[in-house]
């Protein structure tokens, strides 16, 4: 398996996972609609096959990670790629790696915990603002868990 940085040919197999997965290639947090075609990122793949991504926006001494995705779960990619964001933060010159999740999300933020992530603030109902911008957030997910609020992790890198 390697990690790099995510390149133009790369950008197909991400837009169909985020299309099928999040609805589309727009991701919102905290208000703002992140283009993913556009974010820089990084990259997990195994000869022909991707593994997993990170997107993320580096944002003065803040970086946040849009979306983390493993394609292949629960095998430790998503740590690998997390370890390899770490250096890119500091690299950026950030000091702050933060990121949304859900409140439906359990897996996601069992993963951060266990990667040392705080959880920082509950937005209360936010995705609800959020879905002003992105009709397409599903009111409920696939086990019919309500999405509602958004939860800021962070790391001090
Ligand atoms: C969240 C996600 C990125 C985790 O990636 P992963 O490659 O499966 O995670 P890893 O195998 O590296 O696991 C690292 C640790 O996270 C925790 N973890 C990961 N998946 C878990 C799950 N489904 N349930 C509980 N804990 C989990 C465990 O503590 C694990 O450590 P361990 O293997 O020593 O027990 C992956 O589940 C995913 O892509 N989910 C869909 C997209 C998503 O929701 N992304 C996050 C919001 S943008």
């Amino acid at each position: 398996m390697i990690i790099r940085k995510i390149n133009e040919n790369d950008r197909s197999v991400i837009n169909e996972y985020l299309t099928h997965h999040f609805s589309s290639q727009k991701l919102v947090s905290r208000g703002v609609i992140h283009d993913s075609s556009t974010l820089p990122g990084i990259i997990a793949c195994s000869d022909e096959a991707t593994l997993g991504f990170i997107l993320y926006h580096v944002d003065g001494e803040e970086c946040q990670i849009i979306a983390a995705v493993s394609i292949v779960q629960e095998e430790g990619i998503g740590r690998i790629l997390m370890r390899e964001m770490q250096g890119i933060t500091r690299s950026a010159g950030c000091t702050r790696l933060w990121l949304i999740t859900t409140n439906n999300n359990i897996a996601a933020q069992k993963f951060y915990k266990s990667l040392g992530f705080k959880l920082v603030k509950t937005h209360v109902d936010a995705i609800t603002n959020s879905r002003f911008l992105k009709p397409e957030i599903p009111e409920k997910d696939s086990e019919g868990v309500p999405i509602k609020d958004e939860l800021e992790y962070e790391l001090w890198v």
